[in-house]
């Protein structure tokens, strides 16, 4: 069994970072619900708990509240933000409640004597990240004060004989300057020993697919994005030609995409068909102009294009790249979460086909299943290919989805990626593509005065699509964009950059 630490989620938006700095730091750390048994964490091989942040107040009805065993399980525990307020609160402390936020940087001093602060005694004062309303007025007893800011006169605090540790500010936040120390030294404090290897997961990952699959047939829908190609690579390793994989070409795929792909996959010796299924996507989505319909007859449709190709085969399995993010969403009940955006992907899957699911990349972030695939041997074309929606083109033509509306979106998209290719600032870029709007303008061309579409441009930088900044691109490589696109596309008299940012706005215009 894997040591790990184990952080018990209490709907805070940071769980996610705090799982994602502990393996930076070479340690597997699981996100589990909060109101887990004591008993279950220890029998997981916990080496340390981490109790979350929460949007709640310990005085809150429905306050989430862990197993109170998780204390005596000898396990060092820390609690952040929420999960230090609520040790103070049931070990007989005070949290005051409050209805201002402390939202912000904080200097804090702190006490070197505590193995948390470890090797931090060379300055007198640390920058962190606060981000809470309550807080501590009366530490309970058998508990000193490790730490101290201007506003929160309890900024840390450590069990006098006991491994159980608070800090009222964020130190996954890279705005804590020595978060990832403080974070390592708690790693210390649990003494794990096993290091969070990739290489060696890969291998155990292949047992694991080569025990539950035996001699079942796996089927997978392969769109040439990362996770897809990850999970279907590292399958590919455990069970070889058992595993099918079909590339749907829904017909709203970029510029000369379906060939790239499915050669590139080829290239990677998978077992890959394509199936051109534009027609009947194209025609279901005629007239159709409401955002979430599109999304909706798109993930419809592929199923039903999924389910004709498979159907009457003897598949037992089906291989999904789910990664750890959705895995949380789906554990994790507290917290605001409301659908934006209905979000295709092959989830759905009717009963009646009766697959179990495969999920090979379930337990890694993003950037873990890139590392894992450049291990793969996945070629570093696939690799940083920016990310592309399920739903394709569609989500970026606003109005009416038609195949001389889609030809000149294409090409007026080639053109936006091959100038930024060229610029070389696709590497710092999250997204880059162009957008079809729903309205005609006025323009002149030579002589005669022209009423004909218009392309917008969006690029964004971003680190997890969570939030995402518009890119200040250079003037020159606008220019060059708006000409291109002006003089090369056949209906276009018009472009414009989108300068807003999510949120308010999204990265995808539908
Ligand atoms: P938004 O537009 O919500 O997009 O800011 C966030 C990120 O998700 C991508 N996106 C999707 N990806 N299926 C996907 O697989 C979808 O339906 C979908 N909609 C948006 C979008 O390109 C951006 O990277």
């Amino acid at each position: 069994m894997t040591e790990s630490i184990v952080i018990l989620d209490f709907g805070s938006q940071y769980t996610q970072l705090i799982s994602r700095r502990i393996r930076e730091l070479g340690v597997y750390s699981r996100i589990i619900p909060f109101q887990t048994p004591a008993e279950a964490i220890k029998d997981m091989g916990a080496k340390g708990i981490i109790l979350s942040g929460s949007p709640y107040s310990v005085y809150q009805k429905g306050a989430p509240k862990p197993d109170e065993g998780v204390f005596s399980l000898g396990v060092p525990v820390l609690g952040i933000c929420y999960g230090m307020q609520y040790i103070t609160h049931s070990m007989g402390g005070v949290v005051q409640r409050s209805k201002q936020r402390e939202y912000g940087r904080a200097e804090i001093e702190l006490s070197c004597e505590s193995p948390l602060f470890r090797n931090m005694c060379t300055d007198a004062r640390h920058t962190v990240w606060m981000s809470h309303s309550d807080r501590i007025e009366k530490i309970p007893s058998g508990f000193s004060i490790i730490a101290a800011s201007a506003n929160s006169p309890v900024a840390a605090v450590q069990h006098m004989t006991k491994p159980i540790f608070g800090l009222q500010f964020h130190p996954e936040v890279s705005h804590t300057v020595e978060g990832m120390r403080i974070l390592g030294n708690f790693i210390d404090v649990c003494a794990i020993t096993q290091k969070w290897n990739l290489g060696e997961f890969i291998d155990a990952s292949v047992k694991e697919l080569q025990n539950t699959v035996g001699r079942d047939k796996v089927i997978g829908a392969i769109s040439g994005g990362v996770d897809s190609t990850v999970a279907s690579v590292l399958t590919q390793r455990a069970i070889g030609d058992r595993l099918k994989l079909l590339f749907i070409d829904n017909g709203l795929l970029r510029e000369h995409e379906s060939r790239e792909v499915v050669a590139a996959l080829k290239a990677m010796h998978l077992k890959v068909t394509r199936v051109d299924a534009s027609e009947i996507f194209l025609r279901r989505l005629r007239g159709v102009t409401d955002p979430e319909k599109k999304r909706k007859i798109i993930g419809k449709t592929f199923i039903d294009v999924f389910e004709k190709h498979t159907s009457g085969k003897s598949f037992t399995w089906l291989l999904q790249g789910t990664l750890y993010p959705d895995v949380i969403e789906s554990i994790s009940h507290i917290g605001p979460s409301q659908t934006i955006k209905s979000h295709h992907n092959v989830g759905g899957l009717p009963a009646r086909m009766r697959l179990k699911v495969l999920e090979p990349l379930r337990l890694l972030f993003k950037d873990e299943v890139r590392s894992i695939g450049g291990l793969l041997g996945v070629p570093g074309t696939i690799l940083s290919r920016q990310p592309f929606p399920g739903p394709g083109l569609s989500i970026r033509i606003l109005g009416d989805i038609n195949r001389q509306r889609l030809d000149i979106l294409k090409k007026a998209d080639l053109i936006v990626r091959d100038e930024i290719e060229k610029s070389s600032l696709s590497g710092t870029l999250w997204q880059y593509f162009a957008v079809l709007l729903p309205v005609r303008t006025v323009g002149i061309m030579g002589d005669e005065r022209t009423y004909e579409h218009v392309v917008a441009i969006r690029a964004v930088n971003s680190a997890d699509a969570m939030t995402a900044d518009w890119a200040r691109l250079p003037y020159e490589v606008l220019d060059r964009l708006s000409s291109r696109i002006i003089s090369e596309v056949v209906g276009v008299n018009r472009v414009v950059y989108d300068i807003s940012s999510k949120p308010p706005s999204t990265i995808e215009w539908e």
